[in-house]
């Protein structure tokens, strides 16, 4: 199926090495080959590039590891579960030992369906059959304009972009669950407060990317994320944070954090990288109080013992090699160099550089916005693969419209020099869109 409404790009994959993907084009009937340094990570889940010689080893390490259900106990579960949630586990301060129980689903959207389910179930008395005293009265769930949470059923009426939902939602009440979604711009206090003032009684749920993706790349202000917590449970409101965009790219394995530390959040659900870009996986962190009906969410793929010694061998690598860490100086270089190198250089095409860590936007202007196909064929072409963000667009509250936003978020193992190289290939792509010999 193409689902790119239009055609595909006119590029062929034959391969690729580390963060270089070796490409063709489609019309050319010899296959000559070329390369690109990948900027995009494969929707930003492959954060150790192709072929890594830790994927290597790890993978027949994980099949010898079995397929046992989650009906029975399982030794490499465990021993992720330990290592990542345990007493002493690398995620214990995100998430102390004891508060929170943990599942596993196939990808990113199944995960938000997930956790969509526990904040239904939370609401609903399955043993009475009827809705709990303490959430009567509760319908909404606050999610942010331009948020993209998957394309499953469960998750198309948290996005409120219309070309995601029209013709699947008859109208912009209707939600799964028989609950409401209610939309504010993301990253504005003034809104967030209203919200609450007005609705704080109504409110089930806030479901949040710390850091908008498929928006445009949207950082919030300092603080923010903090206030939404905060405000969340003074209303007696459960927050989701949505990372699983965000998971291990910013500096940190987690975004909903500030100086103070840890932001706590009552679900959190990871994918993409999670998977180091050889399989497709998410977790849903849930607090112990919140759970599904007996059987209710049985799933095939709920942390099978091959995910399980994936992402542990993966996220133990990206912790001890310090590039969870160095995604941070990397960012910090990768930014400095397209404001440099592009925004400044070709203030026509380029609005503004955004980002955090080593997941990074560069908005187009309105003039270059409707030829945004065209512009990232010719970045291709010169050797950088870029993604566009199509969430991006109108926001309320008089915020400013946010147009077409090019994804920079490389592999996590990208080296300072590839960054050079990457953003060089961007400028000579840029002035071949621009018809400029570079
Ligand atoms: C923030 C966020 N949530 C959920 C998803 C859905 O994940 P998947 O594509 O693995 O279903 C994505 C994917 O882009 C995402 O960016």
């Amino acid at each position: 199926m193409n689902q790119y409404g239009g055609s595909r790009l006119p590029f062929r994959s034959v391969g690729a090495e580390g963060v270089t993907l070796r490409l063709a084009h489609t019309s050319d009937r010899h296959c000559e080959t070329f390369e690109a340094i990948d900027a995009s990570g494969g929707y930003a889940s492959a954060c150790l590039g192709a072929n890594h010689s830790l994927m290597v080893e790890t993978l027949p390490a994980a099949l010898r590891c079995g397929y046992a259900t989650d009906e029975v106990e399982d030794v490499s579960r465990q021993e992720f579960l330990e290592a990542f949630f345990g007493v002493d586990g690398l995620w214990t301060e995100h998430f102390p030992f004891g508060r929170y129980h943990v599942a596993g689903r196939n990808s990113g959207s199944e995960g938000v369906e997930l956790a969509m389910r526990l904040l239904a179930e939370a609401r609903y008395d399955y043993r009475r059959q009827r809705l709990r005293d303490e959430f009567k009265g509760r319908d909404t769930i606050l999610a942010f304009e331009g948020a993209w949470h998957g394309w499953t059923g469960g998750v198309v009426p948290l996005l409120n972009r219309r070309h995601y939902r029209v013709g699947l939602m008859p109208t912009p009440e209707a939600a799964a669950y028989g609950l409401r979604v209610a939309w504010i711009p993301f990253g504005d206090s003034a809104a967030l407060r209203e919200f609450f003032a007005q609705n704080g009684g109504r409110l089930l749920s806030v479901i949040v990317e710390p850091l908008q993706g498929d928006a445009g790349i949207l950082c919030p202000p300092p603080k923010y994320l903090r206030e939404l917590a905060g405000l969340t449970r003074s209303a007696g409101a459960l927050l989701v944070a949505d990372e699983v965009l965000t998971f291990a790219k910013t500096g940190r394995f987690f975004a909903m954090r500030d100086e103070a530390g840890p932001i706590p959040t009552d679900i959190t659900v990871i994918g993409k990288s999670l998977g180091m870009g050889v399989i497709s996986v998410s977790l849903v962190i849930a607090r112990q109080e919140l759970t599904i009906r007996p059987t209710g969410a049985v799933c095939t793929s709920d942390l099978r013992p091959f995910a399980c010694g994936v992402m542990s061998a993966g996220c133990r690598f990206l912790h001890e090699r310090g590039l969870v860490a160095a995604a941070h100086e990397r960012g910090l270089l990768l930014r400095g160099l397209l404001e440099e190198r592009l925004v400044a250089r070709f203030p026509e095409v380029y609005a503004e550089v955004r980002g955090l860590g080593l997941l990074n936007g560069v908005e187009l202007t309105a003039e270059v916005a409707p030829r945004v196909t065209d512009l990232r064929t010719k970045l291709i072409a010169a050797g950088v693969y870029v993604e566009v963000m199509s969430g991006a667009g109108r926001r309320s509250g008089g915020l400013r419209y946010i147009y077409p936003t090019l994804r920079f978020a490389p592999p996590l193992v990208i080296t300072e020099d590839e960054i050079h190289r990457l953003v060089e290939s961007a400028v000579v792509g840029t002035a071949f869109f621009l018809g400029e010999r570079s």
